[in-house]
């Protein structure tokens, strides 16, 4: 079967709830009653709520951008699965870049929180990339297959149904540095044969892989034309709907 395309805005720490709640709306007129491609919104975690409300019996789906690896106790400022399905979320990003470079996470939280929240039933999208000093020395290979390994390990079959892939190359992240076309998909048709490799052909066949870094409205045709680019992950171009909007057309929706 072809793998639908899926384009997924992750509005990271920006908005007022008027500006979310705005935003969303904009983005489900646009999106309209029967799209041909998954579209997801992730606002910070305070407007889920409120964004929810606006999402309600649209096809646009609601994500976090985090989770915790608990699914409950005293673990004081986290948010945990269970709260994410109660708000109406279906997706939950996990290990951003932010997150691993920012703030210290380790492949063994990210390998965490993929297995809580998938068994919560989110699905995960799991971000993998490498930074400007490891492309510098060829090391993408590595980095992915580190990433991936660690964040996968002890998945079931069944769970790698609710994986999505966002392979998002740190120096192309808030940057203006896309990747070329050529670029992405070297990347990506990297990435599925180590998941092929990994995890057997049928697993990597399936699994949606967006790219994320830089994509706008304009570079967004030619990434999402790859036939091993699924979509995208959209940082800044997801914040201004008419943006959002063209790139979820450039994908096909
Ligand atoms: P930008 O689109 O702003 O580069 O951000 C990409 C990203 O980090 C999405 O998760």
């Amino acid at each position: 079967m072809p793998r639908k395309k899926f384009v997924a805005g992750n509005w990271k720490m920006n908005t007022t709830l008027a500006e979310a709640r705005a935003l969303a709306q904009a983005v489900v007129a646009g999106v309209g009653s029967a799209p041909t491609v998954d579209v997801a919104v992730c606002p910070p975690f305070v407007w889920l709520a409120g964004v929810a409300e606006v999402l309600r019996g649209s096809p646009v789906a609601l994500g976090a951008q985090d989770v915790h690896y608990e699914k409950k106790g005293a673990f004081t400022g986290e948010v945990s699965p269970g709260m994410l399905t109660e708000v109406g979320c279906k997706y939950v990003i996990v290990g951003h870049s932010e997150r691993r470079h920012g703030l210290g996470e380790t492949d063994a939280a990210v390998n965490h929180k993929v297995h809580t929240a998938l068994e919560e039933g989110l699905r995960v999208i799991l971000c993998v990339g490498e930074t400007l000093a490891e492309r510098e020395r060829d090391l993408q290979e590595r980095v992915f297959q580190r990433q991936v390994y660690a964040a996968c390990a002890g998945l079931t079959d069944d769970q790698f149904d609710r994986l999505v892939l966002a392979y998002e190359p740190v120096w192309a992240i808030g940057t203006g540095k896309v990747a070329t076309p050529d670029q992405a998909q070297t990347a990506h048709h990297n990435i599925r044969r180590r998941m092929s490799q990994l995890y057997g052909e049928k697993v990597a066949g399936a699994l949606p892989i967006l790219y994320g870094g830089s994509v706008t409205a304009e570079n967004a045709p030619g990434l999402m034309s790859q036939p091993d680019v699924d979509g995208g992950l959209i940082g800044g171009a997801s914040l201004k709907a008419d943006q959002f909007l063209a790139i979820v057309k450039a994908a096909g929706g």
